[in-house]
């Protein structure tokens, strides 16, 4: 299939993938109400059109936590990124190095931190969840600072997983799973060679010493389940505050109470998020939550969000919402699913041109100018 636009690595995904990864990765929580708005209610903001503005010299640049960036757009945090391509985790985050953008690595991933920097040759920013081991927590904490990393994605909307139906439907979980995976498996082949076989090991490499050599897919519903700390509070931000010299930035805020107590507590950012509708199904899409998250807390730390965004547009009306930085989620694992790195390196380059004409079209000549005004009401 020929990959025309952003959204074209969706499809070309689905007939890559065995169906249990697909749906694992495009689905959402309980009837995927917040799923649908997240794209809906961002991609309903219309644009203004203005004309006869010189935007010969346009300039997409930005900056986020003392780091050059070429667009104000990252790889977020997305678990079991190796299992839609070969070590994937490092595939896209050499993608994101060349494009001049950040990559973040989930806690959950399958490549572990130190096989991500060989790589890609940086440190990544780390995505962090609180689990009920506090040493082993203080550990990684430890050892992502050892290796590089300076900023640290704290992830606090996921005391308990999300109910997701379509985990039990398609086999990532629920009876019979692993029999399941496997012969879906069987009628992917390009998958089955290229990761099935080849890009083993299929173990969580963040979490392999405390997960020892059973860390296979079963082992990782589960462990989430059972190791995920439900009694998380805003003391454990104190917590990590205390052990984290560099940014941190709390990922999955919703509402400005909990921005405002983010900002007090410390935050050098927030990132403005519903997990992409995975978590609390019939909770607001991240574009309306946005503005009046922005207008409490944008002066006092740095208000990144995602969510829904898909395309150059929508990390424009992003940014016009009140965003100083948009991360994409399923829709750079749609291209590493596609094409790999190249895939990435293609979704990235379509979203910086796509973000390039939507601004001159807009008569923005600076990220800085992307602000309510752009929006036609
Ligand atoms: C996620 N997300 C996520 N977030 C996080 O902090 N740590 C993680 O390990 C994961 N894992 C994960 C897996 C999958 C398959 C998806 C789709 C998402 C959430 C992710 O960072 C981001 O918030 C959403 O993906 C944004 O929504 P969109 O852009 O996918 O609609």
């Amino acid at each position: 299939m020929i990959v025309s636009s952003p959204e074209d690595f969706r499809e070309a995904a689905r007939r890559r993938l065995p169906r249990f990864l697909f749906d694992y990765l495009d689905g959402g929580a309980g009837g995927e109400e917040t799923l649908r708005r997240n794209q809906t209610d961002l991609a309903g903001h219309r644009l203004r059109q203005r004309v006869l503005v010189d935007v010969s010299g346009i300039d997409l640049r930005t900056t986020l936590f003392g780091q050059d960036l070429a667009m104000p757009v990252m790889l977020g945090p997305v678990g079991l990124g190796g299992m839609y391509a070969r070590r994937g985790e490092v595939q896209a985050a050499r993608a994101a190095g060349a494009a001049g953008v950040p990559f973040c690595l989930s806690t959950v991933a399958l490549c572990g931190l130190d096989e991500v920097i060989a790589g890609s040759g940086a440190p990544p920013w780390f995505q962090l969840y609180v689990i009920k081991d506090r040493g082993f927590l203080t550990d990684l904490l430890d050892h992502a600072w050892a290796a590089g990393c300076r900023n640290l994605v704290f992830t606090v909307d996921m005391p308990v997983p999300g109910v997701r139906y379509r985990d039990r439907r398609s086999g990532m979980s629920g009876p019979f799973a692993a029999a399941r995976r496997l012969a879906q498996a069987c009628t992917s082949p390009g998958w089955a060679i290229d990761v099935g076989l080849l890009g083993r090991p299929h173990r969580l490499g963040n979490l392999a010493p405390v997960l020892g050599r059973a860390s296979g897919m079963n082992d990782y519903m589960g462990w989430l389940g059972a190791n995920f700390d439900p009694a998380i509070a805003w003391r454990d931000l104190d917590w990590i505050r205390a052990r984290w010299p560099g940014a941190l930035v709390i990922k999955g805020i919703l509402d400005p109470d909990d921005a405002d107590a983010a900002a007090r507590l410390g935050a050098d950012g927030i990132i403005v998020s519903n997990h992409g509708g995975r978590q609390l199904d019939g909770a607001p899409s991240t574009a309306s939550a946005l503005p009046a998250i922005a207008d409490r807390v944008a002066e006092r730390l740095t208000v990144l969000a995602d969510s829904g965004v898909r395309n150059g547009r929508d990390v424009a009306r992003m940014l016009a919402l009140g965003a100083k930085g948009v991360l994409l989620g399923r829709a750079w694992v749609y291209a590493l699913a596609t094409g790999g790195e190249a895939g990435v390196t293609q979704l990235l380059a379509m979203i910086e041109r796509e973000l390039a004409v939507t601004m001159s079209l807009c008569g923005a000549r600076s990220v800085a100018q992307l602000n309510r005004d752009v929006l036609a009401g």
